[in-house]
């Protein structure tokens, strides 16, 4: 079985607010998006691994990623101007004899090994599979002036992670439909539902959470400090 890893690291970071692109600031003394490598290595799935990068940044990536002593095949790919153009340039890179497709934010460098085994898994059952948690907060649906508008209930609702698993020709198909129905979300399961595909939800972790804010870089290295991670 042929699993090829995809990586998007190529988002500026707005809401992180630092000078560096989000996926080269420094976590415990290594770069962010070289943390999440790791972790992908130790689960056994970084072999060739396509990491989409910012297009005015594909030379400094380069310099991080050669002097980080990887020992596993890894490939820049330039990114585009949203998450899901950049995953779709990955895909456009994937080798022909490729059969499964994982794709892991940069951003989410504390994912669980066990957590990508069991995506890899449901995903072999059905076709596709991502990683999520029950969410422990009661969402809002709000209108654009603020106000309360309905109250999902809670029991339904997860909160979307990745790893997200794909059989190749799904998340091809999928890609393909969006970019021609210019159809644009913030994962890559969403648009395998869409055209009608299922998708098992595999139970993720509170540690798996996305480095989006400075609280939440403060927070990851914290995790590093204390020997949680
Ligand atoms: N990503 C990407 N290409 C983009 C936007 C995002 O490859 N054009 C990647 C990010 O690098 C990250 C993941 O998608 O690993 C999730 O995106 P997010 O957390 O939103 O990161 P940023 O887009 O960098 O952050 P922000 O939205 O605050 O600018
Ligand atoms: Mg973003």
């Amino acid at each position: 079985m042929s699993v090829q890893t995809i990586v998007p690291a190529a988002g500026a970071g707005t809401r992180l607010k630092s000078e560096k692109p989000k996926a080269l600031v420094d976590l415990g003394g290594k770069p962010l998006l070289v943390r999440t490598l790791l972790r992908l290595q130790k689960a056994g799935i970084a072999e060739d691994v396509i990491v989409l990068a910012p297009p005015d940044n594909l030379d400094l990536f380069q310099e991080v990623l050669e002097g980080a002593g990887l020992d596993f095949r890894w490939r820049l790919v330039p990114g585009g101007s949203e998450r899901q153009i950049s995953v779709s340039r990955g895909i456009e890179a994937l080798p022909s004899h490729v059969e499964w497709v994982v794709i892991h934010d940069a951003a989410r460098p504390f994912v669980p090994v066990n957590c990508i085994h069991q995506a890899l898994e449901a995903a072999r059952a059905v076709g596709a599979a991502t990683v999520a948690i029950p969410c422990t907060d009661t969402i809002l649906v709000a209108d654009s002036d603020c106000f309360l508008v309905e109250t999902p209930e809670r029991k339904h609702l997860w909160a979307c992670q990745t790893p997200q698993v794909f059989r190749v020709d799904i998340i091809v198909e999928a890609h393909r439909w969006a970019t021609e129905h210019r159809f644009l979300a913030t994962d890559d399961a969403t648009l395998v539902r869409s055209l009608g595909n299922p998708v098992r939800l595999v139970m993720g972790s509170t540690l798996n959470f996305k480095i989006t804010t400075p609280t939440d870089l403060l927070m990851a290295g914290l995790l590093i400090e204390r020997g949680f991670v």
